[in-house]
């Protein structure tokens, strides 16, 4: 599809150059009557664990980012962003669940500032590499989460999204760094 960007190694499902899609008044609901006890806690460690690592992911971004013109800061803004509505959206699944986040959040937002601030404090390739790092790891930590975790629908899919988001990270700073290679080898 023209001005579509697919993310991930997966079925082209989801369209990653959406950063943040609409939400309707209507789409909020609370959830989780008469589930089972079982499924219920297995839904609510997913999210939790989901929470803490998109707190993770929002600092990583926010301290790249530095005060130059570049392209590659507006790329982290744009990341950032996503980062922010993968982190609003399990924030939101968690409460229409009557759930809160983990009291450890605090950890993982200490985390996310230490990597992003280093490698900003590194440059651009190791800015670069963080990303594919950290994102590499989300796509595996949502793999396991989709295949172990028996979703409602709604909150599937938008597991499914932010995974496919994240593989469309790892495919832009990929590219990018390719593009850094090549300008350097020329
Ligand atoms: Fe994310
Ligand atoms: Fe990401």
């Amino acid at each position: 599809m023209v001005g579509q960007e697919q993310g991930g190694g997966r079925a082209p499902r989801y369209d990653v150059s959406i950063i943040r899609p609409e939400l309707r008044a209507e789409r909020f609901k609370l959830r989780g009557e008469g589930m089972p006890r079982e499924r219920l806690k297995k839904i609510k460690k997913a999210l939790r664990t989901l929470h803490t690592l998109e707190t993770m992911a929002v600092n990583i971004y926010k301290f790249q980012l530095t005060r130059k013109r570049t392209d590659l800061n507006r790329q982290l803004v744009t990341a950032m962003c996503n980062e922010m509505t993968h982190l609003q959206d399990v924030q939101v699944k968690l409460y229409e669940y009557g759930w809160t986040p983990s009291r450890f959040r605090w950890a993982y937002w200490i985390v996310g500032w230490v990597f992003g601030f280093f490698s900003r404090l590194l440059g651009v390739t190791r800015i670069l590499r963080t990303g594919i790092w950290a994102e590499s790891k989300a796509v595996d930590h949502y793999a396991e989460l989709i295949e172990t975790v028996d979703w409602d629908d709604e909150t599937r899919r938008i597991v499914e999204k932010n995974q496919a988001d994240e593989g469309g990270h790892i495919n832009r700073w990929r590219t990018l760094l390719e593009a850094r290679r090549a300008g350097k080898a020329a």
